[in-house]
Parts: C-alpha cells; sequence; structure tokens
C-alpha cells in the first residue's frame, strides 16, 4: 500500500508522501501567492502532513517565517484541522550558521514561538531539528517529553540523528519519527541501520531532501541511470527517486520540498510507481 502510512506506534493514517515547506522560505522563496498554490496543490493531492522548523528563513530576525506561512494558508484553505504540521526546534540561525542549541531553556523558549507562529495550543509533531554536541541528549529529549506532559506538543520526533541516539532517547520516552537525509544519492541512514532500527521500533523515518537536497536535486536528478529508469516507466526522475523509498518500507515517508506547484503535484504522482525487483536492485548500486 503505498499511498498511505501509519505514523510511528500510533494508528494516525497519513498520505505516504508530505511536503518539506522549506523551500518556501529560503533564498529564493516564491512570493505569498505562489507558496499558498503549492500548499494547495499538496492538499487537494490528498497530501495531509507538512514539514516545517521555525529556522525556515532567510535572516536570522524573521524566525517563524515558515510556520507563519502554513499558518496563514492553512486557515485560508480552512483545512488548519485536516492538515498535521510537523516542526521542529533545537537550531540557533546565526548569519549564515545553522547551528544546534539543546539547551532545555532555549528548546521552550523556541516551542512558545511555535506555538504562536502556528496560533495552535499544542504542536502535533515536534522534532528536535539536531543534537547539541554540548548538551546531553537525555536533557534535551527530557524537556520535550516536559512539553508533552503539558500537552504543547503531542508526538516527539528526533532529526539528524543515528541508531545510539534514538536508543538514548526512547530510554526516556516514545519516538514518533526520525528525520534524516536520506535519497538514492545518500544512503547513509540504510548502511549504518539507522532505516532498519526505526522499522524494527515501529518509529517513522521521514526521508528529508529525499530528491537530493535543496541545493543538489538538478544536478542528482540528472543521473544516466535514474534517466534511463524514468523513461522505462514514463516518470520523471524525480518521481523514481521518491518511489525507490516508498519502496523500501513503509515505515518510510519522504517529505519532496517544493516551491512550484507543478514539483509537488509531480512529485505526488510518485505514488503510483511500483519499481521492479530489477530496478529496486539497480537503483541499491547506485
Ligand atoms: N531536518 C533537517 O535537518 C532538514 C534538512 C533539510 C531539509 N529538511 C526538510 O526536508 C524537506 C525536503 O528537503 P529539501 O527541500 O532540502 O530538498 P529536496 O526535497 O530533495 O529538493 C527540493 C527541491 O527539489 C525540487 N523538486 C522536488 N520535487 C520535484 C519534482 N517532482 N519536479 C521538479 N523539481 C522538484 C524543488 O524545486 P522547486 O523549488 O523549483 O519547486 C525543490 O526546491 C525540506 O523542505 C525540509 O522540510 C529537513
Amino acid at each position: 500500500m503505498n499511498n498511505a502510512r501509519i505514523l510511528g506506534n500510533t494508528n494516525i493514517e497519513v498520505y505516504s508522501i508530505g511536503l518539506g515547506a522549506m523551500p518556501l522560505s529560503l533564498d529564493g522563496r516564491p512570493d505569498q501567492t505562489q507558496a499558498y498554490t503549492v500548499i494547495d496543490a499538496f492538499i487537494q493531492g490528498g497530501g495531509n502532513l507538512i514539514d516545517t522548523a521555525n529556522v525556515y528563513c532567510i535572516h536570522e530576525t524573521e524566525i517563524g517565517h515558515n510556520e507563519i506561512l502554513i499558518e496563514k494558508t492553512l486557515t485560508t484553505l480552512n483545512q488548519k484541522n485536516n492538515v498535521m504540521v510537523a516542526t521542529k526546534g533545537g537550531i540557533k540561525r546565526h548569519k549564515n550558521d545553522w547551528i544546534p542549541n539543546g539547551n532545555p531553556d532555549f528548546l521552550r523558549q523556541s516551542c512558545q514561538q511555535s506555538l504562536k507562529a502556528l496560533k495552535t495550543d499544542s504542536i502535533f509533531l515536534y522534532q528536535l531539528h539536531a543534537p547539541d554536541p554540548y548538551v546531553p541528549l537525555t536533557d534535551s529529549v527530557g524537556e520535550l517529553l516536559n512539553l508533552k506532559n503539558e500537552g504543547k506538543i503531542q508526538h516527539i520526533g528526533l532529526s539528524n540523528v543515528t541508531a545510539e541516539h534514538i536508543e538514548l532517547a526512547l530510554s526516556i520516552t516514545q519516538i514518533m519519527s526520525v528525520q534524516n537525509r536520506c535519497n538514492l544519492f545518500e544512503k547513509k541512514s540504510f548502511t549504518n541501520g539507522t532505516v532498519e532500527f526505526c522499522h524494527k521500533n515501529e518509529i517513522t523515518f521521514i526521508a528529508h531532501s529525499p530528491v537530493g537536497g535543496h541545493f543538489e536535486h538538478k544536478q542528482r536528478t540528472d543521473s544516466p541511470l535514474l534517466k534511463i529508469i524514468s523513461k522505462k516507466y514514463d516518470a520523471s526522475p524525480y518521481q523514481i527517486m521518491i518511489a525507490w523509498l516508498l519502496n523500501q518500507k513503509q515505515s518510510i515517508l519522504p517529505i519532496p520540498g517544493a516551491s512550484k506547484k507543478s514539483s509537488i503535484s509531480d512529485s505526488m504522482r510518485a505514488i503510483d510507481i511500483t519499481l521492479s525487483q530489477e530496478d529496486m536492485q539497480l537503483l541499491n548500486f547506485i
């Protein structure tokens, strides 16, 4: 069943492709009208989980840009109750640097800001954006558990982690999702056992940068083998990259980014592609 995913060990079902909203707020971002059409197309196509973060913005002075944009669009579309928003905290923006900050006070303050930006009393999924090498992971995750117990967040996720990090976090609380960079050309989460660990522990593995990444997607989708396989399925190379992830495991949820309506509409059609075992093998060795 390629068109739906169950989140973590809950019975919450989502469309098997989420929208990565980051390109709607970084450098080169579209205007508000275009951003609206991207989110609208995603929902019209059946999508119901949007990934964001407080730090998706151009300048450190506009923290919350992406969350505010999503909230406004969902309100205009009257879809706030139908779409799950997954946001993140634990990164500090300073000029061009994205610096992990897993200090409990900082996480709490970031969560408060996200609640305000998203105009909600409770965030559906709150993800630790990255472990902070200077703060014990159990302190950061412990604060997320406090926020959950207070009802400010409903589910806890981790991002940019290894199986060891997840195991440590699981020793203090339930984890719904893990979000790592993962695509046909960057298979580290497969080779180091993170994807398998998530699968075994009923944790949804959210594949970020699933078509190669914000800066690299054009170069990645230019691969000759990918082009040959795309032709065979009458699909775009982007769709094949997403289908490859979907065909791996039921616990994988790709979240392709888009700043154009045509991009997200194309990506969402990847659910209709069932790659043959032979083609999966070929792609596995890319
Ligand atoms: N947790 C983390 O640390 C982390 C890090 C990076 C990203 N993320 C999350 O993961 C999401 C996805 O990653 P990403 O946006 O960096 O990279 P990506 O999804 O690999 O690539 C996004 C870019 O690919 C293009 N694209 C996607 N599908 C396409 C299609 N079917 N046809 C043509 N072009 C297509 C889009 O171009 P256009 O802009 O022209 O539409 C988009 O800007 C982000 O939006 C964010 O939510 C998380």
